[in-house]
């Protein structure tokens, strides 16, 4: 499959956010081999193993003040300019409501929300100029489906797809694409400060899907880099559902 799209982003600058691990690792990697140059921006600095020809790693919060304009301001000096943006850092904390902190909420909110509305508010004033982009954020089935101790991540998640809609309707009055994966479980570091056996709770937790089994990694990655493309022209505002049928309502 992927020799078969090498060079679908031959000149396009991509920026991935979370790039150190799981799901963005994955995207940064494929774009890269299909011929983008890429900066790679994560607060973990094993992101820096990811350091290659055309592949820029960048040590970052994107929480912090100036994060978001420092990483599009990286794509523009080492590679002239930036055309995709993907939204991928995100974090969970497990509690129920009553037992939550402000901090926890707060925490939960920055990364994958408010850094998100970030990085797109400064991607789409460097796309503008080019009347051409694409952004993708990584929602989750979470953006529509909750049980206990998921209120906060739930919550950013729906915020982040309706983030998506919303900057949709602005963006492409300048040629700027801008979607979301909802993504269900898919075997990362995600759950690793939560549970003992982050990953291998996923592989568990994914076998309760219509599809029976958690993605990996690169299956979300096929569908951001669909979106990121030109092959996705038509779609616009979508939150495209990549869960193996997690949110479909089930029927008697
Ligand atoms: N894994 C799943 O089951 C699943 C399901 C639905 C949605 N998602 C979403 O996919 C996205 C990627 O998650 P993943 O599963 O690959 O997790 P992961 O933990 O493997 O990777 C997330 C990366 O984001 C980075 N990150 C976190 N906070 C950051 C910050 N403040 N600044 C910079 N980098 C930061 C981490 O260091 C890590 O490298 C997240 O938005 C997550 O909510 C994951």
């Amino acid at each position: 499959m992927a020799a078969d799209k090498r060079g679908e982003f031959e000149d396009q600058v991509v920026l991935v956010t979370g790039a150190a691990s799981g799901i963005g690792r994955a995207v940064a990697l494929m774009l890269h081999e299909r011929g983008a140059r890429v900066v790679a921006e994560d607060k973990n600095p094993m992101v820096e193993a990811l350091a290659r020809p055309g592949l820029i790693p960048l040590v970052a919060d994107i929480t912090l003040d100036g994060a978001a304009q420092k990483a599009v301001a990286t794509a523009i000096a080492h590679f002239g300019r930036l055309d995709i943006l993907v939204n991928n850092a995100g974090i969970i904390i497990n509690k129920r409501v009553v037992d939550m902190t402000r901090d926890d909420w707060d925490r939960i909110q920055a990364v994958n929300v408010t850094a998100a509305f970030l990085h797109a508010r400064e991607a789409v004033h460097a796309m503008i100029p080019n009347r051409k982009g694409a952004i993708v954020n990584i929602a989750s089935y979470a953006a529509y489906q909750a049980f206990p101790t998921i209120a906060a991540y739930a919550a950013s998640k729906g915020a982040l797809a309706q983030l998506t809609r919303a900057l949709a309707l602005e963006a492409i009055d300048h040629g700027i694409r801008v979607n979301a994966v909802g993504s269900g479980d898919v075997v990362t570091n995600i759950l690793n400060d939560v549970v003992e056996d982050g990953p291998d709770f996923l592989a568990r937790h994914g076998e309760k899907t219509p599809i029976k089994r958690a993605a990996q990694p690169e299956e979300i990655a096929e569908v951001v880099a669909f979106l990121a493309s030109d092959r996705a022209s038509y779609i616009v505002g979508s939150v495209v559902m990549a869960d193996g049928g997690m949110s479909v309502p089930a029927g008697a």
